[in-house]
């Protein structure tokens, strides 16, 4: 074994996600039994991508697993911005709807923007609404984004430490990147971290991850981050989720990370498995804001 070679941890994602699901459908069924209301989720998906349609029928599902209501509401490539706005609109108004998300991304002839904001913060679970965001930027009460929540989750059920630590966020997206810096940096636990974001114009990259104990790598560039780019002993969270094309599987495709596995494992402490790590943490944490929502426990009314 090379010296620096350790034995390192999988952070099981999918083992989490399934013990949170338990919890919450316990939550639920006693919500039931004193006869209170049913959490109900609403998801409206556009168009047929592969990616939007396997992520909303996974939430349809645990939806239903967990013993939540759930309506998916689908419309054609087609369909028109003014359209989509009427049904956010609609939804923003039904008093059975506890929340509701637009699977992203949207065709290019609808502002995502618009529709986002469009959508009532107090139903917005996905936490991608400015005022979600803004609240959570200063560490009020909100509903925070799904993947980034998620990722905290793991950390914390596994009890890794993060004060004063430097974590490393690769990639600035207003869904994963940036939410999770600043995540990271909140006096919290986990937190405390002092945080770098880097992106593709990001000239020091791979010195910046060498001096990282935590790198999250949220690219979507498939096995971007190597072995030459990790310090001995780094917890490694792989965000990525690209779909490869596969002979090997009845799909016809592979999920694909952001960090080169077989060489960046064996150099870290703990590191997320792609399938079975943050993903599965994404669509629970969903299910836990669409609870918080249902419970009304972010907004009162
Ligand atoms: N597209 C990729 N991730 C997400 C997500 O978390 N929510 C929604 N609505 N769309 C997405």
């Amino acid at each position: 074994m090379n010296m620096e070679e350790q034995h390192y941890q999988l952070l099981d994602g999918k083992a989490v996600s399934a013990q949170m699901k338990k919890e919450m459908a316990e939550e639920v069924a006693k919500i039931k039994a004193e006869g209170g209301k049913v959490p109900h989720l609403a998801a409206i998906l556009v168009g047929h991508d592969g990616g939007s349609e396997t992520y909303v029928a996974s939430k349809v599902k645990t939806c239903e697993e967990i013993g939540f209501k759930s309506t998916l509401i689908r419309y054609e490539d087609d369909v028109t911005e003014a359209e989509l706005l009427k049904k956010v609109d609609e939804l923003n108004r039904d008093a059975d709807v506890d929340g509701f998300i637009v699977q992203l991304p949207l065709p290019n002839h609808i502002s995502e923007e618009k529709i986002i904001e469009a959508i009532d913060y107090r139903k917005d679970v996905d936490g991608f609404h400015p005022i979600n965001v803004g609240r959570m930027s200063i560490g009020l009460p909100c509903f925070v984004s799904a993947t980034p929540a998620g990722i905290v989750e793991l950390l914390r059920r596994y009890d890794i430490p993060t004060r004063g630590k430097h974590c490393v966020v690769l990639g600035r997206s207003n869904i994963v990147g940036k939410p999770m810096a600043t995540l990271m940096m909140q006096k919290a636990v986990p937190g405390d971290c002092t945080v770098t974001v880097c992106h593709s114009r990001s000239e020091n990259l791979k010195e910046m991850c060498l001096s990282a104990d935590l790198i999250i790598v949220a690219l979507g560039v498939p096995e971007f981050l190597k072995a030459d780019m990790v310090k001995p002993g780094a917890v490694i969270v792989d965000v990525g989720t690209t779909r490869m094309p596969s002979s090997q599987t009845k799909s016809g495709f592979k999920l694909t990370g952001d960090v080169k596995f077989s060489e960046v494992a064996p150099k870290c402490r703990y590191i997320t498995p792609v399938p079975g790590g943050v993903g599965p943490m994404t669509i629970i944490s969903l299910m836990r804001n669409t609870l918080l929502a249902g419970k009304k426990a972010i907004y009162s009314e």
